[in-house]
């Protein structure tokens, strides 16, 4: 069964409001009545700047401003606007999200036979706004935190640098510079943050030795000073071929074994197999897992969860880059405790 188009229009998503040439309602849909407070049977056959009597910032009248019937004759309808109504059923005025389009039926620079306005709800538009609001002071907080640190040993050791001895000075420095370290890093993650939300993160494929990536890495960071036996390194046969981005896929696994190693414990299992997908990637360490109510926001934006927490951007991001690449990346509780994450990784196709 097909619907009629009225039925379609009372159906619709958004508040739609049709006035005829006269300027006199002829259609008002469902969400129109929700959004308004006001019933279609009180809207229908009533002047359009009655029914909506709708004020811009100023509180000036928005139809005198726009006034589609008499206004310009190349004009097509309105961008979306934000105004606010107040009717008698609503009377502290309700927010709305308004545009509109003017119907020539003659053809341009005709009269209008018909204004068709859309009313949506700002509800969305707030939430978006008062996330980005927090995203700011979140950010904020991050950056204030190291800075504060370095602003206060560089003024002590510039006030007072003949009272310290050369160990003291060499321990606030090495402080500062831990703390610069942390405003870089952070602000390289808010850059990949930035990328992959705006979906500007570009891939650069190449045939990719997934152990080979996985290995250097483990051994860059016994270099580093990890116990050897931390690691334990399994690669099953039979893998595919595999193109990604091997810097991403890098920084992926960066991410997980310095999780492993920051906030797990024990040793950290490392295994690459075959799997429905293509390969899979597991990381799996022995210490106390993410607890189960956080399992679903350790991908989220600036979650943390112990004391030992850096920005909680690291899985963010590796979710992001992993999705890229068209894989999945999950939490799963490993056999005897211990977080274990595993990704799925597609072979993916040659460039070009
Ligand atoms: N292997 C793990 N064992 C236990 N908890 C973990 C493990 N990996 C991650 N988590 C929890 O998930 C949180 C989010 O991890 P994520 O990598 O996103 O951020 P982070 O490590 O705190 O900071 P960043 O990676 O940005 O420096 C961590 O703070 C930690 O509480
Ligand atoms: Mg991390």
């Amino acid at each position: 069964m097909s619907l009629g188009w009225e039925q379609l229009v009372e159906a619709a998503p958004d508040g739609i409001v049709v006035a005829d040439g006269a300027g006199l309602v002829v259609a008002f849909n469902l969400a129109a009545s929700r959004l308004t407070g006001l019933a279609a049977t009180g809207a229908l056959g009533r002047p359009l700047v009655e029914v909506l009597p709708l004020e811009d910032g100023r509180g000036r009248a928005w139809w005198g401003c726009v006034d589609p019937y008499a206004g310009l004759a190349i004009r097509t309808g309105h961008p979306e606007i934000e105004l606010s109504l107040v009717t008698p059923a609503r009377p502290t005025a309700t927010a709305l999200l308004v545009t509109a389009s003017y119907l020539r039926a003659g053809g341009p620079r005709t009269p209008v036979t018909s204004v068709i306005v859309a009313l949506r709800g700002t509800a969305g538009r707030e939430r978006l706004e008062r996330d980005r609001a927090e995203l700011v002071a979140t950010v904020a907080h991050e950056l204030r935190s190291p800075l504060t640190s370095v602003k206060g040993f560089t003024s002590t050791l510039l006030a007072k640098w003949e009272f310290f001895t050369d160990e003291q000075r060499r321990l606030m420095l090495e402080t500062v510079e831990a703390d610069a370290d942390r405003v870089t890093r952070l602000i390289t993650e808010l850059l990949d943050v930035a990328r992959i939300d705006s979906g500007r993160l570009e891939l650069h494929i190449s045939l990719v030795d997934l152990p080979a990536v996985l290995r250097r890495h483990v051994e860059r960071l016994v270099a580093g000073g990890e116990p050897e036996e931390r690691f334990a390194v399994r690669v099953e046969p039979g893998l595919p071929e595999t193109w990604a981005d091997s810097d991403k896929l890098e920084q992926i696994f960066a991410n997980l074994l310095e999780n492993a190693l920051r906030h797990g414990d024990g040793q950290v299992a490392i295994v690459l197999e075959p799997s429905a997908v293509g390969t899979a990637v597991i990381v799996h360490d022995e210490g106390l897992g993410v607890p189960p109510e956080a399992a679903a926001r350790v991908f989220t934006k600036f979650w943390r969860g112990g004391r030992r927490g850096g920005t909680g951007l690291g899985l963010y991001i590796a979710k992001g880059m992993v999705e890229l690449h068209e894989g999945t990346i999950a939490l799963a509780s490993g056999p005897g405790g211990g977080a274990q994450f595993r990704i799925d990784l597609p072979p993916g196709t040659p460039p070009g």
